[in-house]
């Protein structure tokens, strides 16, 4: 395929989709769907729930590089709607589809993976060109559940829990060149240089941020708990980025001063 002229990012005002629009931008016409009001040249307002706006947004795009999710753990089929909807608006046209999920939804027994696994399958299923693209946990996720779980006098993380977050900008990355290359299928996985307990991410945090909490690590249960003891976040083949989460943090706090 040549170089794609018109790309539209979904997604893009996410931590993942500002950083590939920022990638995107010298390289195609970028086109940014949001629900919120525009923010600058490129936004296109709509909404992959309830379909509004779409048919305008994908007019005319080679690329499809859909990184919206509603993150939603208590409603996750939210993101196959998305997904059906976004393929609904498509229909007709061929624009070749990027969709990024998560390494570990065919493993690990949560609703939010079986969601995306069920919308992996709808982009699979849908006959237009397609690539997907599974990453392990961005830091900036990692990061945010760090601060939340050591707000009080104890640090608590999940036990027996093994993570291999990666950098955000090392996946946009990697889509920036799935999305400006051929439809490739499924392509290798994504994830981090290190394979980390919570507990020794939650060590590095508080190292960063020079606070001393104790370290309480609780179980989590059944089927869940041992899907994740056991790896079923790791890479089990695939690329290792190069930034660790010591690194991410270093980083951060030189440029934005303090974490929380
Ligand atoms: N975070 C991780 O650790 C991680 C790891 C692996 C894979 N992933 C996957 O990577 C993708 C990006 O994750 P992220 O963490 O960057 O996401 P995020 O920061 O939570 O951003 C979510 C984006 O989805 C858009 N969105 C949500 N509902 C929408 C709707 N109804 N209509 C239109 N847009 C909607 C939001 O746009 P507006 O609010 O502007 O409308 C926002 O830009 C997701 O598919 C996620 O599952 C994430």
């Amino acid at each position: 395929m040549t170089r794609p002229e018109r790309v539209l990012v979904t997604g893009g005002t996410g931590v993942l989709g500002r950083e590939l629009v920022r990638r995107l931008q010298d390289r195609a016409e970028v086109r940014v769907l949001s629900r919120r009001p525009p923010q600058g040249p490129g936004f296109v307002r709509g909404d992959l729930e309830t379909g509004e706006g779409l048919a305008a947004a994908v007019e005319g795009v080679d690329v499809i590089a859909h990184c919206a999710s509603a993150a939603d753990y208590w409603r996750p089929q939210r993101d196959v709607t998305q997904t059906r909807q976004l393929l609904d608006a498509v229909r007709g046209a061929r624009p070749h589809l990027v969709y990024v999920s998560i390494v570990g939804v065919d493993r690990i027994p949560f609703a939010f993976y079986q969601a995306k696994l069920d919308a992996e399958r709808l982009v699979e299923d849908s006959g237009v060109p397609w690539t997907v693209l599974r990453a392990t946990q961005f830091h900036d996720l990692m990061l945010m559940y760090l601060m939340r779980l050591s707000k009080g006098p104890v640090a608590v993380v999940a036990r027996r829990s093994l993570l291999q977050p990666v950098d955000v900008g090392e996946v946009a990355e990697r889509m920036t060149e799935l999305v400006t290359g051929p439809a490739a299928g499924r392509v290798p996985e994504l994830g981090g240089p290190r394979v980390e307990s919570m507990a020794d991410l939650m060590r590095s945090y508080l190292v960063a941020v020079s606070r001393r909490r104790p370290i309480i690590g609780l179980p989590l249960w059944g089927r869940l708990g041992a899907a994740l003891g056991v790896g079923g976040h790791l890479l089990t083949d695939g690329d290792r980025g190069t930034v660790t989460f010591a690194d991410y943090l270093h980083a951060r706090i030189a440029s934005d001063g303090v974490l929380g």
